[in-house]
């Protein structure tokens, strides 16, 4: 069994690439789980995928600089990687890729990957320059680990559409897997951002989901999208948000703007982000 002492963390592309080439020779599969740290039970979740499909398993830990727009939490996000290998050894991952930010983007780094379209709405709408940071790394990740899979949360569904997208449309040969949010008992899907909330804002943030949940139900049941995710966005802020970013039905698959349920669009995704004092929450559920 792998222990905290003896998983190893490669902190160069030419260590990673190393390993992975030597695995790849002895006719091992590579599952990738990119990460910025600060793993909880969601992030578990991953590598418990990634070990069940794949022979090795690379976790990546790179808080992304270029993902963080101004103003935003870059220098509080938490960051505790004795922790985080400790975890990730007791979960069976293989090795640790823990770039800094020189290795990642040494001077005169100069590309940006951006996707089109599906970027703009959602998340991409209120953090306009956020997914061409994800994109970005994520590019970078995939080529220097030429893994065969990569896992993503489900949480993070528009982060997850567009990597799918960008590898599709750049014929990364790496799978793109999804896999389901995981959430507190009470609802709340986990997040390495929840630890900012005080036990107030803690105790109201379930709110964001139940009312997620409440409006997929509505429109299922043939409510107007528009009246469902009214009453969704006012439910979110009766619980003590300060303010809803979007609350808003989409096609599950492009996440093209719903005002109707239509069988022709396919699946229909809910998602919304909202405001729990300094804390921005984000979450998403599929209209049943
Ligand atoms: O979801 C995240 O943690 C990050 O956006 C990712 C995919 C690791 C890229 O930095």
């Amino acid at each position: 069994m792998t222990t905290p002492s003896s998983l190893p963390i490669v902190r160069s592309v030419a260590d990673l690439r190393g390993r992975v080439a030597a695995w790849r020779r002895a006719g091992r599969s590579i599952g990738l789980v990119p990460t910025m740290g600060a793993l909880h039970a969601g992030h578990l979740a991953l590598v418990a995928a990634s070990t069940g499909a794949n022979d090795r398993t690379v976790a990546t830990i790179f808080v992304n600089p270029k993902q963080f727009g101004a103003g935003e939490d870059l220098g509080r996000y938490p960051r505790r990687e004795a922790a985080d290998v400790a975890a990730l050894a007791g979960h069976h991952a293989d090795l640790v890729f823990a770039p800094a930010v020189a290795e990642m983007y040494p001077d005169g780094h100069r590309t940006t990957v951006t996707v089109a379209e599906l970027t703009e709405g959602l998340e991409g709408g209120h953090r306009p320059d956020h997914f061409a940071g994800v994109t970005t790394v994520v590019t970078k990740l995939l080529l220097q680990a030429l893994a065969d899979r990569a896992y993503f949360g489900e949480k993070d569904y528009q982060q997850l559409m567009v990597i799918r997208r960008m590898a599709r449309d750049l014929d990364i040969p790496t799978d793109i897997l999804g896999i389901a949010t995981v959430r507190e008992a009470d609802g709340l899907a986990l997040s390495s951002r929840n630890e900012y909330l005080t036990p107030t804002e803690r105790a109201a943030a379930p709110a964001l989901q139940q009312a997620l949940r409440q409006a997929a139900r509505a429109i299922a049941g043939g409510t107007p999208v528009g009246e469902a995710t009214a009453a969704g966005t006012a439910a979110v802020l009766a619980a003590g948000f300060q303010s809803v970013d979007y609350f808003a039905c989409c096609t599950a698959h492009d996440l093209r703007p719903l005002d109707r349920l239509d069988p022709n669009d396919g699946p229909a995704r809910l998602l919304a982000a909202a405001r729990l004092g300094t804390t921005r929450l984000i979450d998403n559920v599929a209209v049943p």
